[in-house]
C-alpha cells in the first residue's frame, strides 16, 4: 500500500521508500495535499523544523562570529560603546602616551585619554559634576590618571618641571585636582600650581597671565592649559569667583590676540609679545588650542549646577568668542587639494596638515551638543564632517596622522610623521563626533 501512495507522490517518494513501518499506517489516509497537515508525508511535516535549526545557526553565527558594525542607539552606554571610530583609536591613544614627554602633551593627553574611555567624567559628558562636586573616583582610577599620576610633580609650586613656560604645566592641573579627591597631597599642588598663576607668574599689560616666565608675552596655546584649569578647580572648591577668572582670562588673551578686521577677522594671532618669538600668523593649532580651551571652560560652566545659573552672560561671550574661531577658520579653509586645514589659516602657502584641522573640528562637534541652536547647523557639522575624513584619511595603520606640523616649530615648513599633542587631538576629534552622535545632534554614520 505504501508503495502505491508513494509513487502517486514522486515529490516524498525517495525518503519514505525507507521508512515503509512508519507510513504503513498512513497508506489508509486521503490523498497529499498542502491545505492537509495531516497527509503531509513525515520528511515534509519535519521540514519546518529543519528550516527552524537552520535559523539558529544562522543567528548563532551572525552573533557570535561576524563583526557587527551596527550603532547601537538604544542607550548613550551603549552608543558610546558601539561606536565605530574609522580609525584606530586605540593605535592612536597608545602613540599619544608613547610620544607625549612636555607638560603639556602629558596634560593633553590625560584630558584626551579621559574623554575617550571616561566620557562620562570629561566636562563635556552629560553631568560632569555628580553632586555638584569633581567627579569621584571609585575603587579603580580612571586609565587617564593612572596613566597620568606618576608624572606629576607634588612637591613644588608647578606641576612639571619648566623652565621655559608659565601656561604649560598648568595643563596638568585638571588631573591634580581630579587626583586629589583621592589623594590631598595632589589638591594641595593643584592649589599651589594656582597660587603660582594667580600670584606669581609674569602678566601682560592688560592683566593676562604671561605664557612665558622670562618675559610677559601671550600664546595662543595657553588658552588650553590655564583657564579649563582655573574653571575646573573653582568647581573643585566652591569657589565661583574662580570660574569667572578663567572666563576673564580667556577674555584678557582675545582682547589682545584677535585680529580684528580683514579676511582673518575673528582668527587669533599666534604670539604677542615683546621676544622675537612674536608671530602675527594664525596658526591653526594655536587657534585650535585657544578654541577647545574655551570649549573646556564654556563646558565647566554649565556642567555645574552653581555656575550654569548665574554664568549666563560668561556662557554667551564663550559661544561668540569660540564661534569666531570656528567661523574664520571655515571662511578661510581654501581649496587645499587634501582637505586639510593650513598650517596657517587663511595662508595659502602652507601646506595642509592634521592638528590643527582634528581639533577645531573636534571644537565645532563639541560646540554643536553644548549650543545646537547654534553649532548644530550644516553649516557646521558639514564642514567638521569633512575636515574629520581629510584627517582619518590620512591615520595610518599604526595610529599616526601626517603630515602634521612640528609642535617645536611651529614655523616649519617640514611637517613631521609623529606629532605627540596630534594624537591626542585625533583622540578628541574621535570623541567629540562620538558624542554629538550619541546626542543625536550629529547625524548616524552610514553603516557600513
Ligand atoms: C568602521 O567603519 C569603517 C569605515 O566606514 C569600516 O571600513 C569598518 O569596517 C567599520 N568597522 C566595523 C568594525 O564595523
Ligand atoms: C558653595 O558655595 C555656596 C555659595 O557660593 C554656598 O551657598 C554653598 O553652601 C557652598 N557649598 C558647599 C558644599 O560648601
Amino acid at each position: 500500500m505504501a508503495e502505491i501512495r508513494q509513487r502517486r507522490q514522486p515529490a516524498a517518494a525517495e525518503k519514505t521508500d525507507s521508512e515503509p513501518s512508519t507510513t504503513g499506517t498512513q497508506a489508509e489516509e486521503p490523498e497529499f495535499q498542502w491545505l492537509h497537515y495531516s497527509t503531509w508525508p513525515l520528511s515534509v511535516r519535519w521540514a519546518p523544523a529543519f528550516v527552524i535549526l537552520l535559523g539558529v545557526f544562522v543567528a548563532v553565527y551572525y552573533v557570535n562570529f561576524i563583526e557587527q558594525s551596527g550603532l547601537d542607539m538604544s542607550s548613550l552606554e551603549s552608543c558610546i560603546g558601539t561606536f565605530n571610530y574609522t580609525f584606530r583609536v586605540n593605535a592612536a591613544r597608545h602613540q599619544a602616551e608613547q610620544l607625549s614627554t612636555h607638560s603639556w602633551e602629558i596634560g593633553t593627553a590625560a584630558q584626551a585619554i579621559g574623554e575617550l574611555v571616561d566620557p562620562s567624567k570629561s566636562v563635556f559628558g552629560l553631568n560632569p559634576f555628580p553632586k555638584d562636586k569633581a567627579p569621584p573616583q571609585g575603587l579603580h582610577l580612571d586609565q587617564a590618571l593612572i596613566w597620568v599620576y606618576q608624572k606629576i610633580r607634588k612637591d613644588d609650586a608647578t606641576l612639571f618641571e619648566d623652565e621655559y613656560s608659565v601656561s604649560d604645566p598648568a595643563a596638568l592641573g585638571v588631573a591634580a585636582v581630579m587626583l586629589g579627591s583621592r589623594w590631598a597631597q595632589f589638591g594641595d599642588a593643584a592649589t599651589r600650581q594656582k597660587e603660582y598663576l594667580l600670584d606669581v607668574a609674569p602678566r601682560y599689560s592688560n592683566g593676562a597671565i604671561s605664557h612665558r616666565q622670562e618675559v610677559a608675552e601671550l600664546w595662543s596655546d595657553a588658552v588650553s592649559m590655564v583657564p579649563p584649569f582655573l574653571a575646573y578647580y573653582g568647581v573643585a572648591n566652591n569657589d565661583t569667583e574662580m570660574l569667572r577668572t578663567a572666563v576673564q582670562q580667556c577674555q584678557l588673551y582675545r582682547d589682545v590676540l584677535s585680529v580684528e578686521e580683514g579676511p582673518k577677522k575673528g582668527l587669533w594671532k599666534h604670539i604677542v609679545g615683546p621676544s622675537d618669538m612674536a608671530d602675527e600668523g594664525c596658526w591653526s593649532t594655536g587657534n585650535a588650542w585657544a578654541a577647545y580651551g574655551m570649549a573646556r571652560v564654556r563646558a565647566t560652566i554649565s556642567g555645574w549646577r552653581l555656575s550654569n545659573e548665574v554664568m549666563m552672560e560668561e556662557k554667551r561671550q564663550l559661544d561668540q568668542w569660540i564661534g569666531e574661531i570656528v567661523d574664520g577658520a571655515i571662511r578661510t579653509d581654501g581649496d587645499e587639494e587634501s582637505g586639510l586645514l593650513r598650517n596657517y589659516l587663511g595662508d595659502d602657502s602652507w601646506f595642509g596638515e592634521t592638528s590643527g584641522t582634528s581639533l577645531l573640528a573636534a571644537t565645532a562637534y563639541r560646540m554643536a551638543v553644548l549650543r545646537p541652536d547654534v553649532f548644530g547647523q550644516a553649516k557646521y557639522l558639514t564642514w567638521a564632517d569633512r575636515k574629520r575624513e581629510a584627517v582619518v584619511q590620512r591615520i595610518d595603520e599604526d595610529g599616526f596622522a601626517k603630515p602634521a606640523v612640528n609642535p617645536l616649530k611651529h614655523g616649519s615648513r617640514e611637517p613631521i610623521e609623529s606629532s605627540p599633542e596630534g594624537e591626542s587631538f585625533l583622540l578628541m576629534l574621535g570623541s567629540a563626533w562620538r558624542d554629538c552622535v550619541c546626542a543625536r545632534v550629529c547625524a548616524q554614520p552610514e553603516s557600513t
